[in-house]
């Protein structure tokens, strides 16, 4: 059995005492944002991180330093690793929701949308395989968007995990029904293999949608949390 903990949060407000605990980096990519709400953003996913790996490593938080080294470019916006650690994290942010999903040694993926937004036609054709347009063809648009949310979730969960993000052409992968226990059928990327891939479908809150996966044989028990700092 693999464990993931999901850990979800409001946006954070910008009081010192988070902003203390960016390293220099964090900080300028805080201030590039130029909408206060993306910067808050930003600092929550660096604050559940942080707290997170302080509580399993027994550390204070003061102490937690994240690399965020992107693997294709250099630059620090790449998904955040805990050096000399085999904790795994992955963050993801969306309207009013951040979440961080945490593992011991295997990869993981965590992605969360507003579920408020309509999928049309064009964008069903652009992300779903023909076996996912044939399960939302006949769906009213409300009940269209919603099954378009859970495959684009479960997409974006298992891509973050192999640590491509949207390299992978999302009509490559397919995935089970949008209402059946979240599994994938089929992918033609070699990054993905479903005999090594697990994922699940998430409560997270109100108005969002959001899945978790990652890469392990094992099936997988998911615990997801409200964090109140
Ligand atoms: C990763 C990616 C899927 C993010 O998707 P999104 O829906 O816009 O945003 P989310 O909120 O779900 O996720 C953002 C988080 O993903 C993480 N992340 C960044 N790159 C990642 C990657 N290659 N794989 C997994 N996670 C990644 C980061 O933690 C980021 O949050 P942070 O900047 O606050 O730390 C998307 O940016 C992508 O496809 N990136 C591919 C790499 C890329 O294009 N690089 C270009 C620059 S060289």
């Amino acid at each position: 059995m693999t464990e993931i903990v999901v850990r979800w949060s409001e946006p954070l407000p910008a009081l010192d005492r988070y902003l203390e605990l960016l390293d220099e980096l964090e900080r300028g990519r805080y201030d590039a944002y130029r909408l206060e709400i993306d910067q808050r953003r930003f600092l929550t996913g660096r604050m559940l991180a942080k707290t997170l790996v302080a509580e399993r490593l027994g550390r204070p938080v003061e102490s937690v330093r994240l690399d965020a080294t992107c693997e294709d470019c250099g630059k620090p916006h790449g998904r955040p690793r805990v050096p000399d650690s085999d904790l795994v994290l992955s963050i993801s942010h969306s309207g009013n929701l951040i979440g961080l999903a945490v593992a011991e040694g295997v990869p993981v993926g965590l992605d969360v949308e507003t579920a408020n937004r309509n999928a049309d036609a064009s964008l069903v054709d652009y992300a779903l395989s023909p076996a996912e347009r044939e399960a939302v063809a006949g769906l009213s648009d409300e009940a269209r968007s919603a099954a378009f949310f859970i495959y684009w979730t479960r997409k974006e969960a298992v891509m973050k995990a192999t640590g491509k993000g949207l390299k992978i052409p999302l009509r490559s992968i397919t995935f089970s029904r949008y209402d059946a226990p979240a599994e994938l059928v089929s992918s033609s990327d070699e990054a993905l293999d479903p005999a090594r891939t697990r994922l699940a479908d998430l409560k997270a809150a109100d108005g969002h949608r959001a899945a978790v996966a990652a890469l392990t044989a094992e099936p997988l028990s998911v615990t997801e949390e409200h964090w109140l700092p």
